[in-house]
């Protein structure tokens, strides 16, 4: 349907492309995002049953597709992605679904009445952001709803602030109880320290070692059995994911030229950014 967008800039030239390729190799083991509790607590009451057409941007396994058409048999549901990876298992279970790229998407004007992101506008390029929400823009009809959850920073503030407060409170204790074990927590204070760099608003440099050991944990009790080298690189090379934690400037900021209008957000503190805009 529509012209073909996407053969303007080709896919493998999308640096981002060989990280999702990679991912899309271990994702059932490994992804933290449950499809399941983000529909039931969030997506659910936003859709409503009448809807007909949906497009959905990145949708890894298609697990979260299935929801949607499980809760909302009367849509057509539609999602992209750029990696082969990912849309072979979401091809596999049924789902429709075309390989291009976020900010070149081949539809027509208007073809949609709802496009869901989710964590999907936290894990592109910074510098296609913009070109991504004018495309979601141009393909949603008038009256359209354009549905997103992703990554705040008032919330991972308040995380990162909270964790290496209290692991360095628990560290001078420690010098008073039981001095040996203060280093312990002072080291886990400076890691906790360093998960968030709250001025390029991107995970910070322990985060890698933390998203690695979780991964890793989850890789062995799913697969039960260790990692082989290669795979043990791999799950470090998925490790280090570009993610952008969005302040409430930057996100309303990249919205605001494009006719939607901001809705919703749930509750101040947030680690999530829910947000829903109607296109005029
Ligand atoms: C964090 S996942 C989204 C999670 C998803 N909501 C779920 O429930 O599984 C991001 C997805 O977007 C895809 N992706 C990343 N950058 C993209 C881009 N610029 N264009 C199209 N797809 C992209 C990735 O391949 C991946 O499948």
């Amino acid at each position: 349907m529509g012209k073909n967008l996407a053969s303007k800039a080709p896919l493998a030239d999308q640096p981002q492309t060989a990280y999702w390729e990679v991912a899309s190799k271990y994702w059932r083991d490994i992804a933290t995002v449950n499809p399941k509790w983000a529909w039931d607590s969030y997506y659910s009451n936003l859709i409503p049953d009448e809807t007909s057409r949906i497009l959905v941007m990145g949708v890894t396994n298609g697990s979260f597709m299935e929801l949607i058409k499980r809760f909302k048999p009367h849509a057509w549901v539609c999602g992209i992605d750029l990696s082969p990876g990912m849309l072979k298992m979401a091809i596999s279970t049924g789902n429709e679904v075309i390989c291009c790229r976020g900010d070149c998407l081949p539809f027509e004007d208007g073809s949609f009445d709802i496009v869901l992101s989710d964590y999907f506008l936290s894990v592109i390029q910074e510098d296609v952001l913009d070109q991504t929400v004018r495309e979601i823009d141009r393909v949603l009809k008038k009256g359209g709803s354009f549905i997103a959850k992703e990554l705040r920073d008032r919330g991972h503030l308040v995380l990162w602030s909270a964790s290496s407060l209290a692991c360095g409170l628990l560290g001078v204790s420690a010098l008073v109880v039981y001095p040996p074990v203060s280093w312990v927590f002072f080291t886990l204070s400076g890691l906790a320290l360093l998960t968030y760099n709250p001025t390029a608003h991107t995970m910070g440099k322990s985060a890698r070692i933390a998203k690695f050991l979780l991964h890793l944990m989850r890789f062995v009790l799913r697969r039960k059995k260790i990692p082989v080298l290669t795979e043990m690189r791999d799950i470090f090379f998925i490790s280090e994911k570009y993610l952008h934690i969005f302040t409430d400037k930057e996100l309303y900021g990249a919205f605001e030229p494009y006719s939607l209008e901001i809705r919703t957000e749930v509750t101040a503190f947030s680690w999530n950014f829910s947000v829903i805009g109607v296109k005029q």
